[in-house]
């Protein structure tokens, strides 16, 4: 259902889906049964953000750091990743979801995923809803590092004048530049940081972060932030 008028409901939410591993250890099971879980909580958090009419969800899956992880994790998560863009992209698709990816295709990212996940931009290009961009190989100074080396090539090539790079020229010179400022940032787990996510995107997101472990994500949680996020006062410097 659409949230009464009078309350705001942020544009863009970003979320770092964090507690997997922990959900896990609690039950006495392997990292992975985690992992496994927490993909059922991603497709309650898509429903949930198309019910509430948010217009933007950005989820990280995978970050830069994450490859430090032991082999088998890692091997893991890429494969998970892949395996819930084939199994719900469908689903998505028919409730109007467009959706995204932002990070790096570099070499350690198999063919095969990022053939996956192509496939499912192409297939849900045109949609109307809300867009759904998975963070996957993605890490917030990778992004400005990029950023910084399209602007520079330009600027070597006589494309720009460096004297004229303004927040405009690395807004465009970023993964999605169509992807606008973060309003609610929330992140689930309970630990209090930003672990690299959307650093220039999130500059004056409101920040919001739940003990829940990402496994027991559901809708009341994301309306509970969503709540959150409207008790504050959002003053962009300003009195
Ligand atoms: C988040 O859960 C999932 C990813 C980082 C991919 P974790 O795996 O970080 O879970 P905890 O933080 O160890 O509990
Ligand atoms: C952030 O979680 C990355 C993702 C959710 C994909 P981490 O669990 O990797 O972050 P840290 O290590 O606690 O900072
Ligand atoms: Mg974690």
């Amino acid at each position: 259902m659409p949230r009464a008028a009078s309350i705001e409901v942020p544009a863009h939410v970003a979320i770092v889906m964090d507690g997997n591993g922990r959900w896990a250890t609690q039950r006495g099971l392997p990292r992975t049964d985690g992992h496994r879980a927490g993909e059922e909580a991603v497709g309650r958090a898509v429903h949930a953000a198309v019910d509430i009419g948010i217009k933007y969800l950005t989820l990280y899956a995978f970050s830069t750091e994450n490859w430090r992880r032991p082999k088998s994790e890692v091997r893991f998560l890429l494969n998970d990743t892949e395996r819930f863009v084939e199994n719900r992209r469908a689903e998505f698709h028919a409730m109007g979801v467009r959706m995204s990816w932002i990070g790096r295709r570099d070499w350690r990212v198999p063919k095969r995923i990022t053939r996956t996940i192509d496939e499912t931009i192409e297939l849900t290009k045109d949609n109307p809803g809300m867009t759904l961009t998975i963070a996957f190989n993605y890490g917030g100074r990778a992004e400005l590092v990029d950023a910084a080396r399209a602007i520079a090539s330009d600027a070597k090539r006589g494309r720009i004048d460096p004297a004229r790079i303004d927040e405009r020229t690395i807004h465009r010179a970023l993964y999605d530049p169509a992807l606008p400022d973060v309003d609610l940032f929330l992140r689930t787990g309970g630990e209090h940081r930003v672990s690299n996510y959307l650093l220039w995107q999130a500059s004056y997101a409101e920040l919001v972060f739940l003990d829940v472990l990402w496994p027991d994500f559901d809708e009341q949680h994301l309306r509970a932030a969503v709540d959150e996020f409207n008790s504050r006062r959002r003053r962009f410097g300003k009195v």
